[in-house]
């Protein structure tokens, strides 16, 4: 409600160091499904039959299937008008650094520069066997490492692998130095993304679609859309 984003507005434009954490329903008003709600993902797909290490090696027709599939769901869809808003702020110097689990690159393609990607990105290949960079064509043509012959996978993080460590030190160190840390779409079941917001010593705020169990860590918890509650947020701090 206008309370609660007025107040989000006055605590953006009184920080001095902001840092954004998302998750995949920062994506879902672009038109690509997240991972736990009613009609995410993983409730249509088993994620340990494709977004595990052991799925890659031992079933890659399944594993292919599915990234395939996000790949060519993200070049059919664009980052809607809440990523637009998240790249004003940053040119306005309102937030310092995105760290998103998502794996679209939409933050980098609605123009913030200072985006850390902490589950890898679907926009980059590798071969993994011999880790020999590759790409999008070669993995949607399903062709094999032209150095080893093994299979090509995306640079996404899989469950149980560890996160890219320039990407999680970075969004460690934003969100250390931070005094106000906007966490956006994101449910907080993935460790240790989830652990972030707990590492701040700054305002916490929950921006989210579904706000189950009373979300005592956090300052302030708005309940809406990431499109629309970045909206009303931003009509306060353009009108100042
Ligand atoms: P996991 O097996 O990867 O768990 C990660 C490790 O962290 C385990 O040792 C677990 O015991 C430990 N852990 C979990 N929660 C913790 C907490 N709150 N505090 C301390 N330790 C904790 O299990 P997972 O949670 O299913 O997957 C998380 C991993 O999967 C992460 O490495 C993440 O980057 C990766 N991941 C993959 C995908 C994907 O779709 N491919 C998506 C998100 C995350
Ligand atoms: N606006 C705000 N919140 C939304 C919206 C929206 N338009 N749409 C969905 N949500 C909320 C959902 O209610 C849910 O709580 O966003 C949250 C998305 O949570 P998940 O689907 O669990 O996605 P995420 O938290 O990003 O998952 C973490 O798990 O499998 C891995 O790789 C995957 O990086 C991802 C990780």
């Amino acid at each position: 409600d206008s309370k609660e984003t007025g107040t989000l507005a006055d605590w953006l434009q009184h920080a001095t160091h902001a840092t954004i954490l998302t998750g995949a329903g920062m994506s879902t008003e672009s038109d690509i499904p997240d991972f736990r709600s009613k009609e995410g993902w993983w409730n249509r797909v088993d994620p340990r039959t494709v977004a595990t290490p052991e799925a890659l090696q031992n079933h890659y027709d399944l594993f292919h299937e599915f990234y395939a599939m996000r790949i060519k769901r993200i070049k059919s869809c664009t980052p809607h008008t809440g990523y637009n808003i998240l790249a004003d702020w940053e040119k306005n110097g309102l937030i310092q650094a995105i760290s998103t689990q998502n794996v679209d690159g939409f933050h980098t393609r609605a123009g913030n520069e200072h985006v850390y990607e902490l589950h890898g990105s679907l926009h980059q290949f590798r071969c993994a066997h011999c880790a020999r960079p590759s790409s999008e064509k070669q993995f949607l043509n399903k062709e094999n490492c032209q150095h080893c012959g093994g299979h090509l996978r995306p640079g996404v993080v899989l469950f149980g692998e560890t996160l890219p460590e320039d990407s999680w030190k970075a969004s460690l160190a934003h969100i250390r130095r931070s005094d106000l840390v906007i966490v956006i779409g994101t449910s907080l079941k993935v460790y240790p993304a989830s652990e972030l917001p707990n590492m701040t010593e700054g305002k916490t705020v929950y921006i989210n679609a579904e706000v189950d169990h009373p979300n005592t860590r956090f300052d302030l918890v708005i309940k809406g859309k990431a499109g629309e509650v970045l909206q009303q947020v931003n009509a306060f701090v353009t009108s100042t």
